[in-house]
């Protein structure tokens, strides 16, 4: 039996995803980012177009929160994320495809933002998508958040209402990334006989990083996948990861298939912090979508693009690899940022 199907026998799910998503070659970005010795072939997991509310990781996840969430006959979802957070974006659209009501709480997690970060991008869908809105004061408070939103989940059940709150914060099971254990499955299928060497993905709450190590490792892929912190530093990063990934493998019975030699992390492009542009990201952006015409955001694929940069810059692949950019979407959060409008160069 295969991975994908052992899962969904034993994990409750739902089809919320477009895929399998697109593996294309970035043939013009291979060239312009070439290697010394030779050409690096890069290519791009199309995780952007999952098709739920304008797409993204996150309807792979979702499909699990809410499989579970209709097997206890939820009838609201909530969950929390920043105010520019693609999570909460599609966890509404998620809720109002399955015929569901939503609440967010919108934490404050990035300070001196314009009038666009409030109004535009992910803020303007999730008014479009219509959910009931909570604000939370604190950004960097995970736990505190999700205590808010089983307090808001009480006060519904009280109103005889059924809730099923999607929480943020390590101390629960990470039934999301079971999305990217199917991710990798699909991954090493649409790949074929190409072997690949590295993935490289922004590692954020690090639901798709465990999930998509976990996956190929339970397929006997090698594949190394290097996480780009968007959120926290490597070095906090690290046992998060390791935690999810051995919670993983106890879930679905495996031995521990992930050890620390395998969590690869790189933080070099997170400066100065979460939702915040540097030098670095700004180039990446612009250059991915001159060359490819690749559309990335600031807060996650951006900073990972710009990982993806620096360790080509450090030489850490060798040339003639196979190289996959997992694009995870976010191109809403862009609009949060009109900086953006004045920046003039790579040309
Ligand atoms: C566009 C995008 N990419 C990457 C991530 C990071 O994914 P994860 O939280 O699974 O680490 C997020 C998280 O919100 C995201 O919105």
């Amino acid at each position: 039996m295969t991975l994908s199907k052992k899962i969904k026998q034993k994990f409750a799910h739902v089809s919320l995803a477009h895929t399998p998503t697109p593996l294309e070659r970035l043939n013009n970005l291979s060239s312009v980012l070439k290697h010394p010795d030779g050409e690096i072939n890069l290519w791009v997991k199309r995780d952007d177009c999952t098709g739920l509310g304008a797409g993204g990781n996150k309807a792979r996840q979702l499909e699990f929160y809410a499989g579970e969430a209709l097997a206890q006959s939820a009838d609201t979802l909530l969950t929390t994320g920043a105010v520019q957070s693609n999570h909460v974006r599609m966890t509404v659209a998620a809720a109002r495809k399955l015929g569901m009501s939503c609440e967010v709480q919108q934490e404050s997690r990035v300070a001196d933002r314009p009038t666009e970060y409030y109004r535009s991008g992910n803020p303007f869908l999730v008014h479009m998508m219509g959910a009931t809105l909570h604000t939370y004061p604190e950004g960097e408070d995970e736990e505190g958040a999700d205590h808010a939103l089983y307090d808001i989940a009480g006060r519904l059940k009280l109103a005889g209402k059924s809730p099923y709150v999607v929480p943020l914060s390590p101390a629960h099971p990470p039934i999301g990334a079971l999305g990217y254990m199917l991710a990798a499955e699909e991954l090493l299928e649409q790949a074929g006989d190409i072997k690949i060497d590295s993935v490289i993905l922004a590692s954020g709450s690090g639901t798709t990083h465990s999930g998509l190590l976990t996956g190929l490792r339970a397929l006997g892929s090698q594949a190394k996948v290097y996480g780009i912190c968007v959120r926290r530093s490597a070095e906090l990063q690290r046992p998060r990861i390791a935690e999810r990934c051995k919670t993983l493998c106890q879930m679905l019975g495996l031995p521990l298939l992930v050890n620390e030699a395998d969590i690869l992390l790189d933080d070099r492009t997170l400066a100065p912090g979460y939702g915040k542009l540097n030098d670095a990201v700004y180039r990446a952006i612009f250059t991915t979508a001159k060359a490819e015409g690749i559309l990335l955001d600031p807060t996650y694929t951006g900073k990972a693009m710009a990982g993806l940069y620096g360790l080509l810059e450090s030489r850490v692949f060798a040339a003639g690899q196979n190289i996959v950019f997992l694009h995870t979407g976010g191109l809403p959060g862009a609009f949060g940022y009109p900086e953006l409008m004045e920046y003039s160069g790579p040309s």
